[in-house]
């Protein structure tokens, strides 16, 4: 198909035949990526080429990214500016969006927020500002690729430990002399659904000296302190805000906006305002997307659609335990469900099975994942119909089959 594509001429240019031949090799690995369109239709379906769909494969847990009150105050918000057309620290920086980083502040009770463009870039930023070789990170094996690419460019010593055990972490940090530490893992891991361990996570930080940062864009929004009845995520969820130093999210996942934010002491925030690359040297993010992540977090503050989610999610496993599909693990609270299908050809085979009887859920494979360990990854959100979760599941069983 990569040959396919390919025009005569491009194929001529020597210059890029090692392209080419990468991509036939990916392809033949079943590896090869391209993107696919899907047009948002009324009643939150997608469409896909003469397909109309469900979407099982969004990040908008809950649901909020078509929110109708949200929608409605969309060109309010846009009369005046679409884009700050200028960094932070030139020009780009407003009311709107120190507004909102207040408002993340006390979300996350934290002293200080600063708001990135995304997640991505949140992630880039605090790590190169606060890693260097004179830093060693230890990073959980199944952390997300932005926290892996930014490592990468903070130059620091680099020790990632296997997922979620602590005895191995604990050792690493020991035995390394370095005198500056830093720990980072998800809250809930983005193409697992599970849980770290944060309550044992910030003790192994405090006795050690280690800098604890936790990148919950799965978890922010979605879990929360029971007692304290807020969605302030996973390390709300343990109750170890406190001992968190940098909390990294995303607004485009959980909050149904865009943009990415970081929380933490006025210290760091200032160190990060002066250093990090990735926030200085870029737009900011439009006010309007500010607006919008405020007035969505009003939205979230009532927990009514939290409530939603949880419900489908229990329906979900209860189903799925009814048809003894297996390879699928069991985590209250989580919107993330992977199915581990193993074989790369056989999880892009069945997500275009569903996709022919109507539903999105996307096969996830190398390197977002290891090789021979590709699932089809569920993410539910608090839009979906019980009718809807129930109807995915049978034809994903007939599929099975
Ligand atoms: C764990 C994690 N961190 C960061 C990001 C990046 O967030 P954003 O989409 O806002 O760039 C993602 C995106 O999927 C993620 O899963």
């Amino acid at each position: 198909m990569v040959l396919e594509q390919n025009s005569n001429s491009d194929r001529q240019k020597g210059k890029t035949s090692h392209i080419e031949k990468e991509l036939v090799r990916l392809e033949k690995e079943d590896l090869y990526r391209q993107i696919n369109i899907f047009d948002v239709e009324k009643e939150s379906t997608l469409k896909y080429n003469e397909y109309r769909i469900l979407n099982f494969s969004s990040n908008d847990y809950l649901g909020l990214s078509k929110n109708k009150s949200l929608l409605r105050q969309l060109n309010q918000q846009i009369r005046l500016q679409i884009s700050q057309c200028s960094s932070r620290l030139i020009s780009g920086s407003s009311t709107k969006i120190d507004k909102l980083e207040k408002s993340l502040s006390s979300h996350r009770d934290t002293q200080s927020t600063l708001v990135f463009p995304n997640g991505y870039m949140a992630n880039l930023g605090v790590l190169s500002a606060l890693g260097d070789k004179e830093t060693a990170i230890f990073s959980d094996r199944l952390n997300h690729a932005s926290i892996i690419d930014g490592c990468k460019l903070s130059n620091s010593q680099v020790n990632v430990f296997p997922h979620n055990n602590f005895s191995i972490l604990v050792d690493l940090v020991k035995k390394n002399s370095i005198k500056k530490k830093i720990i980072i893992t998800e809250g809930i891991f983005s193409m697992d659904g599970d849980f770290s361990n944060l309550k044992e996570l910030s003790k192994i930080s405090k006795e050690n000296d280690c800098i604890l940062i936790v990148d919950d864009a799965h978890g922010d929004f979605i879990v929360g302190n029971n007692i304290l009845k807020n969605y302030s995520g996973t390390p709300s969820f343990f109750n170890i805000s406190k001992e968190v130093d940098v909390h990294i999210s995303s607004l485009s996942k959980g909050l149904g906006c865009y943009g990415g934010y970081v929380s933490s002491s006025t210290l760091i925030c200032k160190y990060l305002v002066n250093k990090s690359r990735p926030f200085i040297f870029t737009s900011a993010l439009p006010d309007f997307l500010c607006e919008l992540a405020n007035k969505a977090l009003a939205i979230v503050k009532k927990g009514t659609r939290q409530k939603k989610l949880y419900d489908n999610i229990d329906f979900f496993h209860k189903i799925i335990e009814e048809y003894k599909i297996p390879n699928v693990k069991k985590i209250r609270f989580s919107p993330i469900i992977p199915i581990i299908i193993g074989s790369e050809k056989k999880a892009m085979g069945i997500s275009m099975e569903l996709l022919k009887k109507g539903f999105h859920v996307q096969a996830i494979r190398y390197p977002t994942v290891d090789k021979n360990k590709a699932r089809l990854r569920i993410s539910l959100s608090a839009e979906h119909k019980k009718h809807q979760i129930h109807n995915l599941l049978d034809t994903l069983n007939r599929i099975l089959k």
